[in-house]
């Protein structure tokens, strides 16, 4: 569009905006209100969710729009939990629901009413690891950590899943869990180990 045509654009738009400031300008309150109730934290809408996470209960009011991660980091402080890309792309927030594995991010709490949600807070103790997180420990499976979480959930996920018994495999089925730091080889290693085991 060149300068002409937007200058034309505008002459023509004019009248229609005298018009609309003489009416009563429908037009300039709708935009109005918008913008209001974009302020207005009342706006909001809150809603109930209670779902167990790591066999404990838990009753939340959240703004409709807080995903599952947000509710278990903001709400309830389970930070085990790591955000990595918030787009469904890394897997380092993921949790399992229903013993099943989801990217915490790409879920909204409300969808979880009434859901059993496993952290890695809820697997194991510092005395107490679960075999994944021993496994992890032994085999070096981590660098940096910020991935881990969310490996050792998918990989506790994966052993009731079909998986064939290569290391190829289990690269397959670990494939949504990236690793910055490039644990890989000893990540499929600590999995393996507990296939095994
Ligand atoms: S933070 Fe959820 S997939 Fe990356
Ligand atoms: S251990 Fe650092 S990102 Fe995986």
């Amino acid at each position: 569009m060149t300068l002409d045509h937007r200058a034309d654009d505008a002459a023509a738009l004019a009248p229609n905006a005298a018009a609309q400031a003489a009416a009563g300008t429908p037009f300039q309150d709708d935009a109005t209100a918008v913008a209001d109730t974009d302020r207005n934290p009342e706006a909001i809408s809150m809603m109930p969710v209670a779902f167990t996470v790591n066999g404990t209960d838990c009753d939340l009011d959240l703004d409709s729009r807080t995903t599952l991660l947000e509710a278990l980091r903001d709400h309830l402080f389970l930070t085990g939990t790591k955000k990595g890309c918030d787009h469904g792309q890394c897997g380092a927030c993921t949790v399992l629901v229903d013993g099943r594995r989801i990217n915490s991010c790409l879920s909204l709490a409300a969808v979880h009413d009434g859901d059993a949600i496993t952290t890695i807070e809820g697997l194991g103790t510092p005395d107490a690891l679960h075999p994944m997180q021993q496994a992890f420990v032994d085999h070096d499976g981590y660098q940096c950590g910020y991935c881990t979480s969310g490996q050792i959930m998918s990989g506790v996920a994966l052993m009731k899943e079909p998986c064939g018994a290569s290391d190829a495999d289990v690269k397959e089925a670990m494939s949504g869990n990236i690793c910055r730091c490039g644990a890989y080889t000893n990540i499929v290693a600590a999995i393996q180990h507990v296939r095994k085991a």
